[in-house]
């Protein structure tokens, strides 16, 4: 299936009774609670292209986003997760490197890495890669030399197979990027295997060669000063050696013309958590974090990626959270529950470079702030490290191209009008109301948004009212609040259909948060004295949310968060 579209399904999430969440910490430094950094740090994703554009070519760079680092520290972000910054030829927009251990021209240089290292480091920001692991560009030199004979020295670091005969691939694999996940290669006459576009052939992690080169990758940055990478798509690292046809998941076809199959043989492979293992000993090494990007069809499988003994990721992104389809209490309940439970730390997104933005996903039209400020008022004050998107915090909305000649993104090339691609969620920082959001003097390489005029950085700083405004209450009070930092998460009135509410309890202290999911006016009274609180204090609250005694009263999409007292 579709991994973009999986946002659009009702997963069929069972809360499982799995081992309470505990001690997780082999890496080093812990604070007095026990703490790793990364388990109290708010991270953020910046796509580099579009964040800021310091050459004014257009195009979003390193330099860009050094200068905006007292920006990130201001609105109380802790670490940046930089989306590919490698060279690559850009056919998917730097998740096909073909230089490991570089910089794109087209970012700057090493030198612009190491001082965006340093000057981030001087705030206290650290700095995460985006790891492409499952596969390299095919202008990587690996993949040319693989491709030049069958006897090559990195013929077997890549897949390749005989095709079933004539024109006809060694299985029914689809690629996720539409047609099939094999290509044909005419000089050697093999097809090699490709999870994504055929420009990004799958290395062959079987090969403990591959394994060693992606190794010293890693230790490579970690030595000049990186705090660890987000794992592209981790789940698709191995592929069952018999190459077995995947089964049909259900008749029709996806957006890009395929048969929907089931990935049962080409995604979340057992054989990944050995790797993991072995790039979680390095990151240790250096109090380094690995972040996933962890598809799963259901909370075991997310489980897993924990490791037994919590030795594979530190962070795998719950997907299930964030495809929750609508502003549902009831479902958010049921997926906060279930990641609660997990083995390891949660980690929470709402909103990343490949789905649609959650400005969207849950705004009714009518209500698109409040209802951001909603979701950031959830995801902000669970137990858990989030990851915010860039632009997120100010309102970005996600606006796809109307024309096809104006996609950029393979996804949409191949998938208009059905699938238009990415694109959307993309789009340049909206900085200020100048000429082009003030992301850059050049056209930028993708529109800016008609919403910059309402929603950037300069005028949302300056009214108290705005999304930015909220974002930055928020956040300050996730950064200095015990109970928000380390309290246990206890749900109240599980069967409210309007008002999501939970407590997050630490010691003798307690924090509620109320959310009000609908465009009515709600109220919601709290059995407090019974969990031995009394009196509620207000923290951080929207227009005409308030409490009196043990009730909560909140106007359309309203959110309270306050401090209980003993
Ligand atoms: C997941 C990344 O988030 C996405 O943007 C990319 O296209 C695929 N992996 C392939 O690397």
């Amino acid at each position: 299936m579709h991994r973009k579209s999986l946002w659009m399904l009702v997963c069929g999430l069972l809360c499982l009774p799995l081992v309470a969440a505990s001690a997780q910490n082999s890496g080093k430094a812990a604070d007095a609670a026990g703490h790793q950094w990364w388990q109290n740090a708010v991270f953020y994703e910046v796509y580099p292209r579009s964040f800021a554009d310091s050459n004014n070519d257009g195009v979003g760079d390193l330099n860009g986003i050094t200068s905006k680092l007292d920006y990130l520290k201001k609105l109380g972000v802790d670490a940046i997760w930089i989306s590919p910054c490698f060279p690559s030829p850009q056919k998917d927009f730097g998740y096909d490197v073909s230089d490991y251990e570089n910089v794109d021209p087209m970012y700057g240089t090493l030198a612009d890495f190491d001082r965006l290292a340093k000057e981030a480091k001087k705030r206290g920001i650290h700095i995460i890669l985006d790891f492409v692991v499952n596969h390299t560009s095919d202008q990587h030199k690996w993949f040319l030399d693989s491709k030049s004979s069958r006897t090559a020295e990195h013929r077997d670091w890549y897949i390749w197979r005989d095709g079933k005969g004539p024109d006809q691939p060694p299985n029914n694999w689809v690629s996720d990027f539409g047609g099939p996940a094999w290509t044909f290669d005419p000089t050697t006459n093999q097809y090699y295997y490709h999870f994504f576009e055929a420009a990004q052939p799958d290395l062959n992690w079987r090969n403990p060669a591959v394994k060693d080169a992606m190794f010293d990758v890693e230790r490579w940055w970690l030595k000049r000063g990186v705090s660890g990478f987000r794992l592209d798509a981790v789940d698709t690292l191995f592929e069952d050696p018999d190459l077995n046809d995947n089964p049909i998941e259900r008749p029709g076809k996806n957006a890009l013309g395929d048969p929907i199959e089931e990935n049962k043989y080409n995604d979340n492979l057992p054989e990944v958590h050995d790797v993991l293992r072995g790039l979680r000993k390095i990151a240790d090494e250096y109090d380094g974090v690995l972040i996933g990007e962890t598809w799963t069809d259901d909370i075991v499988a997310l489980n897993r990626y924990y490791g037994d003994g919590n030795n594979e990721l530190q962070l795998p992104m719950d997907f299930l959270f964030a495809t929750v389809n609508k502003l549902s209490p009831a479902e958010f309940r049921k997926q906060i529950a279930a990641v609660d439970a997990a083995s390891g730390w949660p980690t929470f997104v709402i909103s990343n470079h490949d789905i649609v933005r959650s400005y969207d996903r849950y705004g009714d039209g009518a209500h698109n702030d409040q209802i951001a400020k909603v979701m950031a008022g959830l995801y902000l004050t669970l137990r858990g490290t989030p990851i915010m998107y860039y632009g997120e915090e100010i309102g970005m909305t996600t606006t796809p191209p109307t024309r096809k000649e104006d996609v950029k993104d393979p996804l949409g090339i191949t998938g208009w009008p059905e699938e238009k691609g990415r694109d959307g969620e993309r789009t340049p920082m909206q900085w200020n109301e100048n000429e082009n959001a003030g992301f850059s003097k050049a056209t930028p390489w993708l529109p800016v948004p008609p919403s910059y005029k309402t929603h950037n950085v300069a005028d949302e700083s300056k009214d108290p009212d705005s999304v930015l405004s909220f974002y930055k209450k928020v956040l300050k009070l996730r950064h200095t609040n015990p109970a928000l930092l380390d309290g246990s998460y206890v749900p109240l009135n599980e069967n409210d259909q309007n008002v999501l509410a939970y407590l997050r309890v630490y010691k003798d202290q307690a924090v509620l948060v109320a959310l009000n999911m609908s465009g009515t006016e709600q109220t919601a009274s709290f059995d407090l004295s019974k969990k031995g609180f009394s009196g509620v204090k207000s923290l951080v609250a929207t227009e005409k949310a308030e409490a009196k005694g043990e009730t909560v009263t909140l106007g359309p999409f309203g959110v309270f968060i306050g401090q209980l007292a003993k």
